[in-house]
């Protein structure tokens, strides 16, 4: 295994471009098997989630060719539908191939996801929505096995759930929706920006879709999709990640390629906490300060401030002037990163879903674990404002959703380096 070496308190300076949404990727190869034909993906990004979905699909019998960002994918050679479990328990997200699986190829084998360290992974909106376009679900040994007997049928599906919206099971039922029978309406989906790419590079192979974006999407079903050419959206979350470095290390930075009004809500929080942003179409520059104040923030479904940015935030509001509150309304024990932010000096304490940061003068380094993709982001940002070396291992975790993390963070002045680490 590797880990990452930190020396903390170094001025970054420079320009970072963004590299390709992860979750408007994997959502998107995962529709593209849909096509008639080969389909080609621009942007893309070399992440370990990309790579684990391409396993899936060649386990299927699905050619893909990727290199340089390009992702060629030929679903004409699937020949089996199952996505086995020890690919499945690896990442989550590989749950959004259960849409493009039953509407193309009407069955689909897949094993349960099961938890995660940021909470149960429930897929009952999943099945709740697949079921009233005809999908039949059987449960069979940890394995959903769906069926769909004759066709899928256009239907009004409601998929609320107490947490409000679903992002991937909102592609799910889209993707079904657009090779369903006559006309699907889609009330409390989810808005977050991945899932209008998702819908625009449907409506690219021929899907006709309506009001993505909204929490009411309408799909008139086609009989055949057919593959194309598409580019995805930049990662809004890994912007979000270096924005937060820009601040963290008092540091003046360039983010480039990124859509910024996907970022809004993170801007206004910046801006709450006393700081400065200045940012165009498709960049952002962060204007440092020696300190900011303490803030309250509570995650929501988009354009709410996004689950995916807590835990990065949280270690920019350890060193905030003043108590800052975080309430995690989308993942309501996303809290790993909590333990080892205070190993590293910070003064967090929890209670149930919320996050109670009382701002420290300063960090120090230490050696921590990391344990899930953005709560080990979080530790990358703490180590680089820590005072002294912080080691930070099983980096794997971030392998998952940060492409070339180091190499980005070096160019930008960050002294930072990945070792193998000792047996
Ligand atoms: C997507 O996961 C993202 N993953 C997550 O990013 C992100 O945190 C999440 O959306 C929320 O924005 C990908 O896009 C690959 P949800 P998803 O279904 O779709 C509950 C990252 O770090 N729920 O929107 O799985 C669920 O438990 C990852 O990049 C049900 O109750 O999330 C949660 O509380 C982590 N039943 C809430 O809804 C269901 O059937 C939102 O989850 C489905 C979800």
């Amino acid at each position: 295994m590797e880990k990452f070496v930190i020396e903390g308190k170094q001025k970054l300076e420079g320009e970072v471009k963004i590299s390709g949404s992860k979750n408007a990727a994997l959502p998107i190869i995962a529709a593209s098997i849909m096509g008639e034909g080969k389909t080609i993906l621009h942007n893309i990004p070399n992440l370990k989630d990309v790579q684990t979905i391409l396993k899936i699909l060649n386990y299927m019998g699905v050619k893909t060719k990727f290199e340089n960002n390009v992702l060629e994918i030929d679903p004409s050679g699937i020949y089996q539908f199952t996505a086995p479990y020890e690919f499945v328990s690896t990442m989550r997200g590989s749950i959004c191939l259960l849409g493009p699986l039953l509407a193309k190829y009407k069955t689909a084998k897949f094993s349960m996801p099961g938890g995660c360290v940021i909470g149960p992974r429930p897929i009952d909106l999943h099945l709740k929505g697949l079921k009233k376009l005809g999908v039949k679900i059987e449960n069979e040994e940890g394995y959903i096995v769906g069926k769909v007997e004759d066709k899928l049928k256009g239907n009004i599906v409601f998929l609320g759930g107490n947490f409000g919206s679903s992002v991937l099971a909102t592609a799910n039922v889209m993707c079904a929706a657009t090779l369903a029978e006559g006309e699907t309406i889609i009330e409390f989906a989810a808005c977050e920006p991945e899932i209008v790419d998702l819908a625009n590079f449907l409506k690219k192979m021929g899907a006709k879709i309506y009001g993505e974006g909204s929490h009411l999407i309408r799909i008139e079903g086609v009989k055949k999709l057919k593959g194309t050419e598409y580019t995805i959206i930049p990662d809004r979350i890994e912007a979000g990640t270096y924005i937060l470095a820009g601040y963290i290390t008092k540091s003046r930075i360039k983010i480039s390629g990124v859509i910024t009004h996907h970022l809004l809500s993170l801007f206004d929080k910046i801006e709450e906490s006393g700081l400065e942003i200045n940012f165009g179409d498709t960049y952002v520059e962060t204007i440092p300060k020696e300190k900011w104040k303490a803030i309250e923030i509570t995650t929501l479904p988009y354009p709410g401030f996004p689950t995916d940015l807590q835990a990065q935030i949280m270690s920019f509001l350890t060193l905030a002037d003043g108590v800052s509150l975080i309430t995690e309304k989308v993942f309501p024990e996303r809290f790993i990163h909590v333990g080892e932010l205070n190993r590293l000096g910070a003064d967090i304490t929890l209670d149930g879903s919320k996050a109670i940061i009382k701002g420290v003068s300063s960090l120090k380094g230490a050696k921590v674990m990391a344990s899930d993709l953005r709560a080990s982001a979080a530790l990358v940002l703490a180590a680089l404002a820590a005072e002294g070396t912080t080691e930070i291992s099983r980096i794997y975790h971030l392998d998952r959703g940060y492409e070339k993390f180091e190499k980005k963070l070096s160019d930008l002045g960050a002294k930072i380096k990945r070792v193998k680490e000792e047996t």
